[in-house]
């Protein structure tokens, strides 16, 4: 008969490969896959482009669910949409980034996207690999298995810089430490490790040898092991 799905969060901070880590693992292994980071930057995206104070949390509380946000999950072309408009793009703007730790730290924001990331979870028939940062801890605390990704501030900035293109590697890491901060130190489901999550320093190693390292902990997992 059919295996049962298999559910493999990836957890960590900015700049440690999550991304393009969980889209490979998930097409190696004919998995879906959902970004929840870009979920947290559509509703953000929606809140700038319709004039809402992101700094009043009971401003952003009051209109949590109004968009509506639709995520793709194949992991070769993922997609993400607020009201029916592709925002793949417009949703890695700066006015974005620099918004999006306020917004995702607004509880009634958590609340109804985790609702929304469970639900996509529920449905995925082969499995899905869910990367964020309280996916381990508070979205998915059943995950078969929990990876938490970690790097050097250094590393995480370098490879920042190199996906914005011209921007100053001072600047990256000084931005990239301040989210960390923010996320970490939230009150609502902060960034964390799981305790049952398997911790993989990234530093020294390259997208290929991360990505070996979780296929081969999957089918440990799916194996028995
Ligand atoms: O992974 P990313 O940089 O695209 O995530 C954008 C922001 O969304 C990040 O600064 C914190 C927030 N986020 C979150 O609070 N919880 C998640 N599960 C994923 C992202």
């Amino acid at each position: 008969g059919a295996a049962k799905p298999v559910i493999v969060a990836i957890d960590g901070p900015s700049g440690t490969g999550k991304s393009s880590t969980s889209k490979a693992v998930a097409a190696q292994l004919g998995l879906s896959y959902l970004d929840t980071g870009a979920q947290y930057r559509a509703i953000t995206w929606w809140m700038v482009n319709n004039g809402i104070d992101t700094d009043d949390p009971s401003a952003v509380a009051a209109v949590t669910g109004k968009p509506e946000i639709v995520s793709g999950t194949d992991p070769k072309s993922p997609t993400i949409t607020v009201d029916g408009v592709d925002v793949a793009g417009p949703i890695r703007e700066q006015d974005v980034t620099s918004r999006v730790s306020a917004v995702s730290a607004v509880p009634e924001v958590r609340t109804r996207i985790t609702e929304l990331q469970r639900t996509i979870a529920s449905a995925a028939v082969t499995g899905i690999v869910v990367e964020g940062r309280d996916i381990g801890t508070t979205v998915l605390p059943g995950a078969d298995l929990k990876i938490f990704l970690t790097a050097s501030p250094e590393a995480r900035a370098a490879r920042r810089s190199g996906e914005l293109k011209g921007a100053d590697l001072n600047t990256t890491r000084e931005a990239l430490i301040r989210r960390d901060a923010a996320d970490s130190g939230r009150k609502t489901s902060p960034l964390a490790k799981a305790g049952d999550a398997v911790e993989v320093d990234t530093t020294e190693l390259t997208l290929q040898q991360v990505v070996e390292c979780v296929v081969t902990l999957v089918e440990e997992k799916r194996a028995g092991k």
